[in-house]
């Protein structure tokens, strides 16, 4: 995408203005590492650091699944936006105001189109509900159901009417929003040659995002007995993924990262009622499974996620599924069983204190499956047996950590009498598909180790306090044997080059404005490489242990080359070549063997 000079100034200004490090630090945990910060990376699974933020350049970069680049890319990649929204985002928080709108692409600028009328419609939905009398029955429910007027603004509850175009033509004639608009939205739809309302004498829910945008609606019917399903949801649209949604998160996101635990639940009114009752760090999935895009806005906010889902068998089994998404993510998971009740609304209802008490004993996840699945059969007959293993083994299989999974197996195989043994090879069986996929060969292990310790000793240079001096001492060692083929081997050269003229310090911008654009990634990402602790004493002595173990794989392979090459030769018969490609052998060997004794 190419823009405008007035367009990049304002990418300036907002870039100058955001901290990467205090912006990334918001959501994940960074902790200092050398002239960097490091954390896991938010954008794949992992357990130990790859990720890292530069403050100096302001960038990040994860050498896991090799993203990286400036605070925008962070954005884009975290919210799902481009670039234009991006822009947006962070000038909003920067506190400037785009004068431009160059950058706005069709797409975005649709996208803040739709949230502009989604909010109307919300606004529209609410006034009806608490203030016009077409919303009186609704309110009279609501309030029936215990929920308090303060909490029914919090949540900008509402109302949707009898009529059959209310929103759609106060929308259309007074707000001058156009039929397609309000279609594309989701809340009308084409009926014959007329524009209707979507939602239509329902209780009105607005979803918001994570970044309280209004996104979508549900609406519950009022009557129970009345005919039609007793929630619909507007439909998928450019702006609402139901897989990426909570509800309440906008109210509650706070709550939940002060907490670092967030109660999921699965309906409307278990959040509120949690929410009225004094739990205000709770989320609703909406009746469904976790996604994995939930998991990771999750592990934004919580650490620990308890589910709290109704006791019925849809709940449990969602309960199962989300479990290998939620390991992934390393969150610690508990489930909180409701005494007596089919849900948290119902619960705080019947005996507030006892749900409060029941939040207090979550158990692990793994102990609630372990129990369930011991308890649903005979643990004495060998049918009991092979079903309790089939219903708890697979459960087990998606838990990568070994001692959690030994921990189970242990007490599975004293519960049913069963050898542990056996039941490792029984679950051997079930995790052979998953491993051979994670087996498969990742970028960094095709890569060589000539390609590995050139990346090493870029990085060392470059983050070192004396560049010019680590150079020095490479050269040393590198001269003479290093190539010119791979991008880690032309930084080198070029900071040889560049270190040869340098009358001043070496500065990086100018280093990196020397580089040619396709080597400039590079450069960033040695920057942000992950270094071992090194004192100042022993800097330039790894800078001179790592560029001579390089010599002598350069050396090594070049001898090799040599071999083959002798071999050919005498092949063919070329005695001549064959003395010429004899003497660089042995020279080559020769400098290997000093080498080796450096
Ligand atoms: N749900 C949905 N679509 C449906 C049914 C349910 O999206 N057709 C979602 C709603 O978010 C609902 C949640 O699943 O809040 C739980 O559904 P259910 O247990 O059936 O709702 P109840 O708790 O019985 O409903 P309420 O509290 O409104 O009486
Ligand atoms: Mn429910």
């Amino acid at each position: 995408m190419r823009y405008n000079a007035n367009v990049m100034d304002e990418v300036g200004v907002v870039r100058e203005k955001i901290d990467v490090v205090a912006l990334i630090g918001e959501t994940v945990q960074l902790k200092k590492a050398g002239k960097n910060f490091k954390g896991l990376c938010p954008f794949h699974n992992e357990k130990s650091p790859s990720f890292m933020v530069s403050p100096d350049r302001q960038i990040w970069h994860c050498f896991g699944c090799q993203k990286g680049g400036t605070v925008f890319d962070f954005v884009m990649e975290q919210e799902h936006i481009e670039f234009g929204e991006a822009l947006r985002l962070l000038a909003k928080r920067a506190g400037v105001t785009l004068q431009t709108r160059g950058v706005n692409s069709g797409l975005s600028e649709k996208k803040e189109r739709l949230y502009q009328l989604n909010s109307l419609a919300m606004e529209y939905y609410h006034y009806i509900l608490t203030q016009h009398k077409a919303g009186k029955k609704a309110l009279e429910y609501v309030q029936a159901r215990g929920i308090k007027d303060k909490v029914i603004s919090t949540f900008r509850l509402g109302f949707a009417p009898h009529q059959r175009d209310a929103l759609t033509s106060y929308l259309i004639k007074k707000k001058h929003f156009t039929p397609e608009e309000l279609i594309e939205a989701g809340i009308a739809t084409q009926s014959g040659r007329s524009v209707v309302d979507f939602f239509w004498n329902r209780l009105i829910f607005p979803l918001y995002d994570h970044r309280e945008n209004v996104v979508g609606f549900s609406g519950r019917i009022l009557d129970n007995g009345a005919l039609g399903p007793k929630y619909i949801n507007t439909r998928e649209t450019i702006i609402y993924h139901k897989g990426e949604t909570f509800y309440g998160i906008h109210v509650t996101k706070d709550s939940i990262q002060k907490a670092k635990q967030a109660i999921l639940v699965e309906g409307e009114f278990d959040v509120i009622s949690c929410f009225q009752a004094g739990i205000p760090n709770v989320l609703a999935v909406k009746g469904t499974a976790l996604t994995p895009m939930q998991v990771t806005l999750l592990a934004r906010y919580a650490e620990k996620i308890t589910i709290c889902f109704d006791g019925d068998h849809a709940g449990q089994d969602a309960i199962k599924r989300s479990i290998p998404l939620i390991d992934k993510k390393n969150l610690q998971t508990t489930v909180v069983l409701i005494p007596g009740s089919k849900d948290p609304d119902e619960a705080l209802k019947t005996n507030e204190l006892m749900f409060k008490q029941a939040l207090k004993h979550d158990v692990s996840v793994y102990d609630y499956l372990f129990d369930q699945a011991v308890s649903s059969a005979d643990v004495k007959t060998a049918e009991g047996k092979r079903e309790i293993a089939d219903s708890f083994l697979p459960t087990l299989a998606s838990i990568e950590n070994m001692i959690i999974r030994e921990h189970y197996l242990k007490k599975l195989s004293g519960i049913i009498d069963t050898s542990y043994e056996n039941l490792v090879k029984e679950i051997d069986r079930l995790s052979r598909p998953i491993q051979a996929k994670e087996g498969m060969v990742t970028e960094s292990e095709k890569r060589t180790r000539e390609e590995i310790l050139e990346e090493y000793l870029v990085s060392l240079i470059l983050q070192s306090d004396e560049p010019r001096k680590a150079v020095d001492v490479s050269v040393q060692m590198l001269a003479g044997s290093i190539g010119k083929e791979r991008a880690y081997q032309k930084i080198i050269y070029q900071l040889i080059e560049f270190v040869q003229d340098l009358q001043a310090t070496f500065d990086h911008t100018t280093f990196s404005t020397s580089l040619p654009d396709e080597l400039r990634s590079m450069y960033n990402k040695s920057l942000l490489f992950p270094l071992p602790k090194l004192s100042k004493e022993t800097f330039l002595t790894e800078v001179r242990k790592t560029a001579q173990q390089l010599r002598e794989l350069y050396l090594r392979s070049k001898i090799k080359r040599l071999g083959e090459q002798i071999k050919q030769k005498e092949k063919e018969g070329d005695s001549e070549a064959v003395h010429t490609l004899q003497i660089s052998f042995n020279e080559a060997a020769k400098l290997l063997q000093d080498n080796t004794a450096m």
